[in-house]
């Protein structure tokens, strides 16, 4: 399954560059359902999860190739409505199908997600809205049988959470959908603005995007379109926590630390010096972090996704910081590693509470999933002695190359496959 070893200790320095954005980029990939022809993505990160989409889109009927960061995808005239259960079990996002593929087929059929390494991950607000919009779904032997007889209508979809997931698959139905969609609470996160960008370059008309009303008027000329997509800021606040936590210089470019700021600054209340341009960040990380408290929370709050990093920079800290996780039920699972390492955290419910400890110490841990997975990599490169973290095939989801990138910085590591 792959292992990940380092030897911690090294401060690391230098500059890394971040590629574009998973969560952007694979919802970016499945517009190309909405239209027959060839769409071209550029900025494409080379990564497990973006190849699990290629497949799933082969398996609809699509034809995929690429060049170093730049995707062409080519949709055919007639698709093959379905995603299978193993494609879907491996990845959640291909539930995001489910939209286009009723709007452009009038059908559907995809495995039920169910649970995931971060909890229960229920679907009922893509369904609900699907449903607003004239879509009628029933379930046989573990496949959502979707279908939308007389095609989707636009509809007022009022969204009970900011649901990333839902917001997109809404949108991306609307946008082929007869008449105005609007979907009130909307997700606001940037890569719900990018993927209304790549839309409108298609010749949709989103309006509002980034905000918590979205305006989509549906449209049958849709044409495919070229579209960069942006960089990756899981990625860049991974990397930025990297220096941090091992005191480091680390200069991160290819990134845009706007969409970062409330990161950013619960790292400088962490003691961290954070300097700043368009398309680049610097960190100087403290001798040993400030205690600090957060809370999860749609965009623009503290990204759920960063909340492991983060809680592996604070157990070194010098006194204690309380962290809520308001979105996910399951998201504490990786703390029992951790402590394995001589972290001393205890969980009530959706908070934790993370003692500061001076050293962690290295010894075997298992990623449980892409982002802990990170987060036992940086608590290695501060921990003394050897840290082997297994189970890699969660973080290969989500990084290309971490393991060169921050050997590149200076750290001790290595992998084994
Ligand atoms: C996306 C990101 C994920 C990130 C999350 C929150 C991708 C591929 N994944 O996931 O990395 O952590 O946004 O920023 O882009 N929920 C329901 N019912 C629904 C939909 C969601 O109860 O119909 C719940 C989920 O179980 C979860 C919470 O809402 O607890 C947030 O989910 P959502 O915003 O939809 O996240 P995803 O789109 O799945």
């Amino acid at each position: 399954m792959g292992q990940i070893i380092i030897d911690g200790g090294a401060r690391l320095q230098g500059t890394v560059t971040v590629g574009g954005a998973k969560n952007a980029a694979l919802k970016e990939m499945v517009a190309a359902i909405l239209v027959p022809g060839r769409h071209q993505l550029n900025n494409v990160p080379d990564i497990a999860d973006v190849a699990l989409m290629g497949e799933l889109l082969s398996h609809i009927g699509c034809r995929l190739q690429r060049e170093g960061t730049t995707l062409w995808i080519v949709s055919p005239e007639r698709l093959n409505p379905e995603a299978p259960l193993e494609l879907v079990r491996k990845m959640r996002a291909s539930i995001v199908v489910l939209g286009p593929l009723l709007a452009r087929c009038g059908e559907a059929r995809v495995a039920l997600p169910g649970g995931d390494d971060l909890g229960a991950r229920p679907i009922d607000m893509h369904l609900e809205g699907l449903q607003q919009m004239g879509a009628s779904f029933r379930l046989s032997h573990g496949v959502l049988e979707g279908e939308a007889v007389n095609g989707l209508a636009g509809a007022e979809i009022e969204l009970s959470f900011p649901s990333v997931g839902a917001t997109e698959n809404l949108m991306l139905a609307g946008v082929a959908a007869k008449g105005e969609t609007i979907i009130v609470n909307a997700a606001r996160e940037p890569e719900i603005v990018d993927l209304a960008r790549h839309l409108n370059a298609m010749g949709a008309s989103v309006t509002g995007e980034g905000t918590p009303m979205l305006h989509v008027i549906g449209t049958p000329n849709l044409s495919p379109a070229e579209h960069t997509v942006i960089p990756d800021r899981l990625e860049a606040g991974t990397y930025a926590i990297a220096g941090a936590i091992t005191g480091g210089d680390v200069t991160v470019t290819g990134c845009s630390p706007t969409l970062l700021r409330m990161e950013l600054s619960k790292l400088e209340d962490a003691g961290c010096q954070v300097r700043k341009g368009e398309d680049w960040l610097r960190i100087e990380g403290p001798e040993r972090p400030q205690p600090i408290d957060f809370v999860t929370l749609p965009y623009p709050g503290f990204h759920t996704d960063l909340h492991p990093q983060m809680v592996a920079l604070l157990t070194v800290a010098s006194g204690t910081s309380i962290v809520t996780e308001n979105l996910y039920d399951s998201r504490f699972r990786y703390v029992g590693e951790l402590a394995r390492m001589g972290a001393d955290i205890s969980i009530e419910s959706q908070h934790a509470v993370i003692r500061g400890k001076r050293e962690l110490s290295g010894c075997p841990v298992l990623a449980p999933d892409i982002r802990a997975g990170a987060a036992l990599v940086l608590a290695g490169l501060r921990a003394e002695g050897t840290t082997v973290v297994g189970d890699v095939y969660h973080i290969d989801r989500g990084y290309n190359g971490l393991v060169d990138k921050l050997r590149a910085m200076g750290a001790a590591i290595a992998r084994s496959d």
